[in-house]
């Protein structure tokens, strides 16, 4: 199997996985249940769940041991990119191609969709711990609070970067803002499927630093595609940060710099990486995060 389709692979899992979680059924909240649905399957690249497959992979094979905590990531993620659209922070239409969840289904029932993604995520997590052995309970509950600690970092970005919308930020604020809103749940993804695979503390450390490097990296990325980007690949409008005076990489350091900063974090991420005979996959995601059209 090559690269993409491994890619393709796990992303196919990941769907079907996210799929059986879906409600379907005829109730009163239905279109909220839809709206729900309308994002998680909309055609997101499952990168998070992805990372959490592979760094799981580097250590054990049974790598289905990390569905429960992959789909609540991918959850996460959703309630994210719903509330991230929404008129109150970035104002943003379309996204995946189609109009954005709450230009589809509303206001309310998108920002209720967003906090029922959130829970759901627990509620999910909830049940895989308590169901599990005494000897693999540990680990799931250090990769639960891996994941709550990811989403509080998520969140504390997402203010920093609506606080500073319109203002001139230190390097040190926007460098806090990306690691935080992106970098926390990428670098989660990539903790929470070592953690699970019981990983030692020195590997944990070593695949923290890649895990930030990506995280900052994948944020950059969006930076630049934002102005250089098609909007066709890409599936969400260009030019959106500059109209809204938003804080980025590229704004702050103009396009150059940003992608020469974007290959330096990618070419720390891979030095890392180098070090696990088998960590060819996550190598090549690193060159993907940079090289990617959406
Ligand atoms: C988009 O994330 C939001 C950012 C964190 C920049 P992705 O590009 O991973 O979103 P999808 O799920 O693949 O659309
Ligand atoms: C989003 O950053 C980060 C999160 C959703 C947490 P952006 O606002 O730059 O993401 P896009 O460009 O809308 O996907
Ligand atoms: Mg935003
Ligand atoms: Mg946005
Ligand atoms: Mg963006």
């Amino acid at each position: 199997m090559n690269f993409k389709e491994e890619l393709g692979l796990y992303a196919g899992i990941m769907d079907t996985e996210i799929n059986k979680k879906l409600v379907k059924d005829e109730v009163i909240e239905k279109k909220l249940n839809e709206s729900i649905e309308y994002s998680l399957m909309a055609g997101g690249k499952r990168l998070r769940p992805i990372l959490m497959i592979a760094s799981y992979q580097l250590f054990k094979s049974d790598y289905e041991k990390v569905f429960p905590f992959a789909v609540s990531m991918e959850m996460i993620h959703n309630f994210s990119l719903i509330h991230d659209d929404l008129p109150g922070i970035d104002d943003d239409d379309f996204r995946h191609g189609k109009p954005t969840n709450h230009k589809a289904f509303g206001e309310a029932t998108a920002i209720l969709a967003g906090d029922m993604l959130l829970n759901k995520a627990y509620l999910l997590l909830g049940e895989e711990i308590s169901k599990s052995s005494n000897e693999e309970r540990d680990l799931k509950i250090r990769a639960y609070k891996e994941l709550t600690h990811g989403v509080e970092r998520m969140i504390i970005g997402e203010y920093v970067d609506t606080e500073f919308e319109g203002q001139k930020i230190s390097n040190d604020y926007l460098e806090y803002m990306h690691k935080n809103k992106t970098g926390a749940l990428i670098k989660a993804s990539i903790r929470i499927g070592a953690i699970l695979a019981g990983a030692s503390e020195d590997d944990l450390e070593k695949l923290t630093q890649y895990g930030e490097n990506i995280g900052l990296a994948f944020q950059i990325k969006d930076d630049i595609l934002d102005i250089v980007g098609d909007e066709k690949i890409l599936g969400k409008p260009v030019g959106n940060d500059i109209e809204k005076k938003k804080c980025t990489f590229v704004t702050k350091y103009g396009l150059d710099e940003a992608e020469k900063r974007l290959e330096d974090v990618i070419a720390d991420a891979i030095n890392i990486i180098n070090n696990y005979p088998n960590g060819e996959f996550l190598k090549e995601l690193a060159i993907y995060i940079k090289d990617r059209k959406k």
